[in-house]
């Protein structure tokens, strides 16, 4: 059964947007690692996020601020070998995009040059907007990144829906008009009401992805940790898992233990 594209090319901006005039949905998945990133390249998926939830997945931090460019890269890098089709996107982590166009620049290039990626994400609207002209004016693509940021939890104290009220809603369609005028070429919508999202989406040409946004926008991403249900402790609503690894991991794990603690591992056609 095909459920995705028959198209083997690789994925570039500008398909994404032919995908969206052609009504075709966007996937998009985060992976930060080579084994992962080829599993879901293999599959079929349009677009790889190396997210700064590797700092919740892969580290055990209870936020993404502590996430540093030297270990975004390494991720990046990993998840670069591992991928032929998807087009691969990294987030700029916490306070290297944050009203320095120089410095944002700088650590832009970096990610680009130093990972070999397609384009980064950057949370942020209007107060960062000369960051992200600058990047974008120096030929690097840029998917915005709206609604709930985490990289702003410490502002906000919450991980609730944002833009429920009028003035917050209001401020996330003059961003998001913005950051297709400065030429960002998608925006991730994350936990907004999913008639916002609906209503920015024909709004504006570029895809939106949604995470939480419900199913009027352009394109979904999942961290890949919650979807796969290895990581079993984040339930939001927005979340649907599609397997059950945690489980199959830990089943797994005491068979092996079983086998090895009663001699039943390796026997003589595993052994030289
Ligand atoms: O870091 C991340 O995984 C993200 C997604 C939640 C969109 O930004």
């Amino acid at each position: 059964m095909s459920t995705y594209s028959e198209d083997k090319r690789a994925v570039t901006t500008h398909r994404l947007w032919e995908m969206k005039q052609r009504g075709e949905k966007i996937t998009m998945l985060t992976a930060y690692d080579y084994s992962m990133a080829k599993i879901i390249d293999e599959a079929g998926i349009d677009c790889i996020l190396v997210g700064d939830s590797a700092s919740n997945t892969m580290v055990g931090n209870k936020t993404t601020l502590p996430m540093t460019l030297d270990q975004m890269i390494y991720h990046a890098r990993s998840v670069v070998n591992g991928v032929q089709r998807a087009l691969v996107v990294v987030d700029m982590p916490f306070g290297t995009c944050s009203g320095n166009p120089i410095k944002s620049l700088e650590a832009a290039v970096r990610i680009m040059k130093e990972t070999g990626a397609d384009a980064l994400k950057i949370e942020g609207g209007k107060e960062i907007q000369e960051d992200v002209k600058k990047i974008i004016d120096a030929g690097i693509p840029v998917m915005s990144h709206l609604g709930l940021m985490p990289q702003s939890i410490n502002k906000y104290g919450t991980y609730t829906v944002r833009a429920k009220d009028e003035k917050e809603a209001q401020k996330l369609i003059d961003d998001c008009l913005l950051m297709e005028k400065i030429g960002c070429f998608a925006i991730v919508l994350e936990k907004i009401p999913a008639s916002l999202a609906t209503d920015v989406s024909k709004k504006v040409s570029v895809p939106i992805i949604g995470i939480g946004a419900g199913g009027g926008v352009d394109g979904q991403v999942l961290v890949i940790h919650d979807m796969m249900g290895i990581n079993k402790d984040f339930s939001p609503k927005f979340l649907r898992r599609y397997a059950d690894l945690h489980t199959i991991m830990t089943e797994a794990t005491q068979n092996y233990i079983k086998d090895v603690k009663d001699s039943n591992f390796p026997n003589e056609s595993e052994s030289y």
